[in-house]
């Protein structure tokens, strides 16, 4: 069978990885990939990403099974249009994908099926969200209206800071973008929303439109710096499982955030399929509230997810994709995974691209080492340059050294060690990934 990834990130290259590992898969490809998955020879990067030519393609090479890794052709509706045309595609459709695409629409259809999330208004008028914030006080959380990778939201531990969010999100011409705000330019609305407290973890789970099957649980460092400093990222590295998730808090997430979703959705008329990952926050009582849906696999958190996956990711997909995800029970290494983000210089406002990476193990190394470096922004480098296994640097998030071990403190040291033979200038990241598993 022949199977497509669409997407080029370290979330994208987990999936290939893994679904190359199935003895029922004789092709992946991976549209756009990247340097990562050039090197592989088990993978084949496609080098298209419009969505119509992309089925067009699929149809002629006719591929069995396509995953969709990030958000955009979700949004854009890559999953209607192959479904049209006879493919068998996971992913939630352009409608279901709202719930990640419009904080507008998720918080409004929250509140409407009662799934605990943060209270909110949504404005369009500056004024109006001005005087909101006044009303609230700091802390108090402003989001803009629409995908914005990780990077529409401003956390305003002051009413300065909102005001100034406010002012850049909806009156961009005015803005002197303190914060480093990404704006959003579909449509210029705000959500702004009362300040959680606790600790964060993600939750993504498997629908098949009427089934529902939990991954592994897993937590990201949304931060740039170690100890949770610094602006907001798509993330710096993860670990599974998360034991901030107990077995409790896990139950009251299905019954009181997952379930519900799925059974709104349906409701509505627009039934999710495809990975759906709550952000959550968990209070000091052990309430999981929603902070976001993401209506796909998480990046970096992919990674060290599909490291602990014992099962064949291409039988699960097709059982996702033809209703049987009940026929599905999914088993997990039971030992800790642990990923460390290295991002290029300049990340997250400005990266800079084009900077040679060296000290790349061999994939039978990393094998050996039950470790793995998934690749995001990298590309292979022109004939002649930077020697054999060599890639150049190509995007913000460039490397997520991923490791297992029998706790999180071993995978972390293990991650640590590859990381550190890894060279590229300016090279960025975390000390501290997992930490908050880590008694010591
Ligand atoms: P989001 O993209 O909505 O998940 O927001 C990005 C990050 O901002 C989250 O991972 C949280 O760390 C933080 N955040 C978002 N909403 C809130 C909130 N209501 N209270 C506290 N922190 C938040
Ligand atoms: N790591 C956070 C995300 O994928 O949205």
């Amino acid at each position: 069978m022949k199977v497509l990834v669409v997407g080029g990130g370290g979330r994208e290259h987990a999936l290939a990885w893994k679904m190359a590992q199935s003895p029922k898969v004789q092709a992946v490809y991976v549209a756009p990939g990247n340097g990562g998955t050039a090197l592989d020879s088990r993978l084949e990067n496609i080098a298209i990403t419009d969505v119509q030519a992309l089925r067009g393609w699929a149809q002629s090479e006719k591929i069995a099974l396509t995953v969709v890794g990030p958000e955009q052709p979700l949004a854009a509706g890559i999953v209607d249009e192959f479904r049209a045309h006879g493919l068998r595609v996971f992913g939630p459709t352009r409608a279901a994908a709202q719930l990640e695409s419009s904080k507008a629409f998720s918080k409004a259809f929250m509140k409407r099926h009662g799934i605990p999330t943060a209270d909110y208004e949504t404005f369009s008028d500056p004024l109006a969200a001005h005087a909101y914030v006044k009303l609230k006080g700091a802390p108090i959380v402003v989001k803009a209206d629409g995908l914005a990778a990780g990077k529409g939201v401003v956390v305003a531990m002051s009413l300065t800071e909102a005001h100034e969010a406010i002012d850049f999100m909806l009156a961009p011409e005015t803005g002197a973008n303190p914060l480093g705000v990404t704006h959003n330019a579909g449509g210029a609305r705000v959500v702004i929303e009362e300040f959680l407290q606790g600790e964060e973890a993600s939750f993504i789970v498997m629908c098949d439109g009427k089934n529902v099957t939990a991954l592994a649980t897993s937590q990201d460092h949304k931060r740039l710096l170690d100890g949770d400093a610094g602006p907001n990222t798509g993330g710096m590295g993860a670990y599974s499982p998360a034991p901030v998730v107990t077995p409790q808090i896990h139950a009251r997430a299905m019954r009181e955030i997952i379930l519900p979703t799925i059974k709104g959705m349906a409701q509505d008329g627009i039934p999710f399929t495809g990975f759906l990952y709550a952000g959550l926050m968990i209070d000091a009582q052990g309430q999981p509230k929603t902070l976001e849906f993401n209506c796909r696999m998480g990046d970096p958190e992919t990674q060290p997810i599909m490291m602990r996956l014992k099962s064949d990711l291409f039988d699960v997909m097709m059982a996702a994709t033809s209703g049987q995800l009940d026929q599905i029970e999914l088993d997990w290494d039971r030992r800790p995974a642990l990923g460390v983000v290295m991002a290029a210089h300049g990340y997250p406002l400005n990266p800079r691209k084009g900077d040679l990476v060296t000290g790349l193990p061999s994939l039978d190394s990393l094998k050996q080492a039950n470790a793995m470096v998934f690749h995001a922004g990298t590309v292979t480098p022109p004939p002649g340059q930077g020697g054999k296994g060599a890639v150049l640097s190509a995007g913000g998030r460039v490397l997520c050294v991923t490791a297992l071990g029998h706790t999180v403190k071993e995978a972390q040291k293990r991650a640590y060690e590859i990381a550190d033979g890894i060279i590229f200038a300016g090279a960025q990241f975390r000390t501290d990934i997992g930490f908050r598993a880590i008694k010591s």
